[in-house]
């Protein structure tokens, strides 16, 4: 009886760790998988940005951001509000390497950047329209490529249903997203992150101009298609947020 009771929590004990090893690997398994998945993407991708090249127009290195800033992450939050009235006084390099670091730039050796993502999957661009006209942001070397000559500002506004802050600010920056980057790894649920970190990168971008002494507010309401159309962007790279910067008038 006692050799038949040994037996069966031995057997018990086997039949535990067998399912233990098959939920383990069938962990590991998973995650090799996606991982696959998303270095296939990466790299297919990849290629399509270095043929972006050929068509180089101009790179402009920007400045250094800083670590220290004039005002508290508190003073920042307290004080922030959405401004809609600009002075035309345009902002210097310094101050747009700041704004742009503080949604995107990359900020540890592994890559990793000032605002959270998804598996760090990275699923966000950015894009700035001033006078002069578009550039894309480049975290890697934290760099601006000019994509576009001209004053967009007047179809961005349009683009904008008429909001006219958009035109009178010197600087927008326009936050998109590419959702099959994340959806690679986490399916439908993806979608979900993307949007969650467009709100990420925007609040550090509100928090940051104010923390520079300027005004901004993030515009939603728009035709995603007419941004796409000013920007040149490929259907894919969906616009979630425009963001007019400036003085405070
Ligand atoms: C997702 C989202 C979309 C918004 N879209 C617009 C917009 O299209 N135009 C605008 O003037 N303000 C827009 N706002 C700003 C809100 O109107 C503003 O945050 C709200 O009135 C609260 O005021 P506060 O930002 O000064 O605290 C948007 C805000 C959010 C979060």
């Amino acid at each position: 009886m006692e050799t038949y009771i040994k037996r069966q929590i031995s057997l018990k004990v086997i039949l535990n760790l067998l399912l233990i090893t098959i939920v383990v690997l069938t962990v590991v398994f998973t995650n090799i998988g996606c991982n696959i998945l998303v270095t296939r993407y990466k790299e297919e991708h990849k290629e399509n940005e270095e043929s972006e090249d050929v068509n180089f127009q101009e790179i402009i290195s920007l400045p250094e951001p800083k670590i220290k800033g004039e005002m508290s992450l508190e003073e920042a939050i307290i004080t922030r509000r959405s401004i809609r009235s600009f002075d035309e006084k345009e902002l210097n390099l310094e101050q747009i390497s700041q704004i742009l670091w503080a949604a995107q730039g990359i900020t540890d050796e592994r890559g990793h950047r000032a605002s959270p993502s998804a598996g760090a999957l990275y699923p966000l661009e950015l894009y700035i329209v001033k006078k002069d006209g578009a550039y894309h942001y480049i975290p890697e070397g934290h760099k601006l490529k000019m994509i576009l000559k001209g004053d967009l500002r007047k179809k961005l506004k349009d683009a904008c249903l008429g909001q006219q802050w958009i035109e009178e600010a010197p600087i927008n920056i326009v936050i998109t997203g590419i959702y099959e980057r994340t959806t690679v790894k986490y399916g439908e649920r993806g979608i979900r992150y993307v949007h969650l970190e467009a709100g990420h990168a925007c609040q550090n971008i509100l928090l940051q101009s104010i923390s520079l002494g300027l005004g901004a507010v993030p515009v939603g309401a728009f035709h995603d298609r007419e941004v796409q159309e000013i920007l040149n962007l490929e259907e894919d790279n969906i616009p979630f947020f425009v963001i007019p910067i400036g003085y405070k008038k």
